[in-house]
């Protein structure tokens, strides 16, 4: 049985009192049957942990560098990371991917990284409008899988399916759509690695997701649970989709 994973990418929002506003008010929920994760912004990672102590929710960042330090102003490490709490890391997010070509390649190098210093990745892929029109979808995305998880044996690792089209669009995919790409995804990972593995894997959703869909996005048996972007930013959305039943 996979446990529900709830994921609330903050992206580039919140200053650092709007972060601790944040994350208090979220430690008002108690007795998870889902595990949540808050990824807020580097600068916030020390305030939230200390607001999240008590809490059940757990802490990620939004990316990393795949050098452990040195020479490479403006980024962060996974012994950073570490030293302030952070559990999960966001590895190739879509934003990641587009506007700062992080390509496979690149995204090998960090998954490797993030396990190097215990950091469980959560690996996103997902496919454009144009090569969902195009119908290759399930090509784009085994490519992805196989390029970044290229001789890295199983480990603890999450992967979100996210389509660009439906992130930050309003334009969720539907539960059959979602479905059918989890499913890709397990039986390419059961492949790449072995079917106990695979069926260890949580795949979370990503996309627009709200209150309204998640539960019929969550029913399907593949989906195990949602990487949430602009919906985590309200508390009350937020704690929606937590309580999805
Ligand atoms: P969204 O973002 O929920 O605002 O669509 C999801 C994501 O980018 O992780």
């Amino acid at each position: 049985m996979r446990t529900r994973m709830i994921a609330g990418n903050w992206k580039m929002n919140t200053t650092l009192s709007e972060a601790k506003n944040l994350a208090q008010s979220l430690t008002t929920i108690s007795s998870l049957q889902t595990e949540v994760v808050i990824f807020p912004p580097f600068i916030s990672l020390e305030t939230v942990r200390t607001s999240i102590q008590n809490s059940q929710i757990k802490l990620g960042a939004q990316t990393l560098h795949h050098e452990e330090k040195g020479a490479y102003t403006g980024e962060i490490s996974g012994p950073m990371l570490k030293s302030v709490g952070c559990e999960y890391v966001l590895i190739g997010h879509s934003e990641r991917r587009q506007y700062f070509n992080e390509d496979n390649a690149l995204l090998n190098k960090k998954i490797r990284a993030a396990i190097s210093h215990q950091i469980i990745p959560i690996l996103c892929v997902g496919e454009s409008l144009a090569e969902r029109e195009n119908n290759t979808t399930l090509d784009v995305i085994k490519t992805q899988l196989l390029e970044t998880l290229t001789d890295i044996p199983y480990t603890n690792m999450i992967i979100a399916y996210e389509p660009v089209w439906a992130i930050g669009t309003g334009k969720v995919a539907t539960p059959e759509q979602a479905q059918e790409v989890h499913a890709f995804i397990r039986g390419t990972l059961s492949e790449h690695y072995d079917q106990i593995s695979a069926e260890k894997i949580r795949i979370l959703y990503g996309g627009s997701v709200t209150p309204q869909n998640s539960p019929s996005l969550f029913e399907k048996p593949d989906i195990d649970g949602a990487l949430v972007g602009g919906a985590s930013l309200s508390t009350e959305s937020f704690i929606n989709i937590i309580q999805t039943h």
